[in-house]
């Protein structure tokens, strides 16, 4: 039997990168879409860019959340305390969850709205909305989770960030490279357990 992986996978990086690149552009403009005094008419098209990149962003991270489940497991980097390797899984996980989640709470919004908006993804397909019951209760309800979901999921992403770049430029050592696929080296710098 093999142990965990020391790398991640390169289908592991590509997914990571394209998911973190939508959802910071997805959480801009879910902000500047929604700012009071905006001209309806783009209004609108920024709100079907909104539901298309963000029904990607859902196919996606359902993909990760899936993959994560069969791939082989990845070590913690070298040098982490065992404490600092739970924590970084467990915000990990939710980070993962999130990303599906956040999206699902969106769609949900479009969904219930009595409105019946429809979402033309891309130009291209009318995504069905979800079979549930229409309000305006309920649209405001959706509305509610799905901004409060985006901005802790923003929250969470700028102490993940954070966390990176001090591992790399503090720390120096190799959690950020391994995600952007180099060679797991042993650290530069030794750090106490
Ligand atoms: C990871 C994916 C997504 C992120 C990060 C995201 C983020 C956001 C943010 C930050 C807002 C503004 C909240 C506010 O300040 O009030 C917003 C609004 C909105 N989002 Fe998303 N969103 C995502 C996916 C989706 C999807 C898939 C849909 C629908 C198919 C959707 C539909 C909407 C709608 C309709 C609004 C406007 C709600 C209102 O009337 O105020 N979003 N989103
Ligand atoms: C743009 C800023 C981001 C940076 C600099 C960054 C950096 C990293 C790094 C260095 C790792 C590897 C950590 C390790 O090996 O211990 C990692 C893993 C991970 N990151 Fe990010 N990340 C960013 C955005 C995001 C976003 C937006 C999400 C999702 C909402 C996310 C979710 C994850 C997950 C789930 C993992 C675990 C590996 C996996 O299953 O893909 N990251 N990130």
């Amino acid at each position: 039997m093999r142990g965990p992986a020391d790398r991640y996978d390169t289908f592991t990086i590509i997914l990571h990168w394209l998911i973190a690149v939508l959802i910071l552009g997805l959480l801009a403009l879910g902000f500047a879409m929604t700012r009071p005094g905006i001209d309806p008419v783009l209004q609108f098209s920024l709100f079907q860019w909104h539901k298309s990149f963000g029904m990607l962003a859902l196919v996606l991270a359902s993909v990760r959340l899936l993959y994560s489940l069969v791939r082989p497991s990845v070590s913690s980097s070298a040098g982490l305390s065992y404490l600092e390797r739970r924590f970084a899984k467990a915000v990990h996980l939710l980070l993962a969850t999130l990303a599906v989640l956040v999206p699902l709470a969106g769609w949900m919004v479009a969904s219930v709205s009595p409105l019946e908006i429809p979402t033309f993804a891309f130009n291209l397909v009318v995504v069905p909305h979800l079979p549930v019951p229409k309000s305006d209760a309920a649209e405001s309800w959706w509305t509610e989770a799905h901004a409060l979901l985006a901005y802790f999921t923003l929250a969470l992403v700028l102490l993940h960030s954070a966390a990176a770049l001090h591992h790399h430029y503090r720390r120096r050592d190799d959690v950020l490279l391994r995600m952007l696929g180099r060679r797991s080296d042993p650290p530069k710098a030794s750090v106490k357990e």
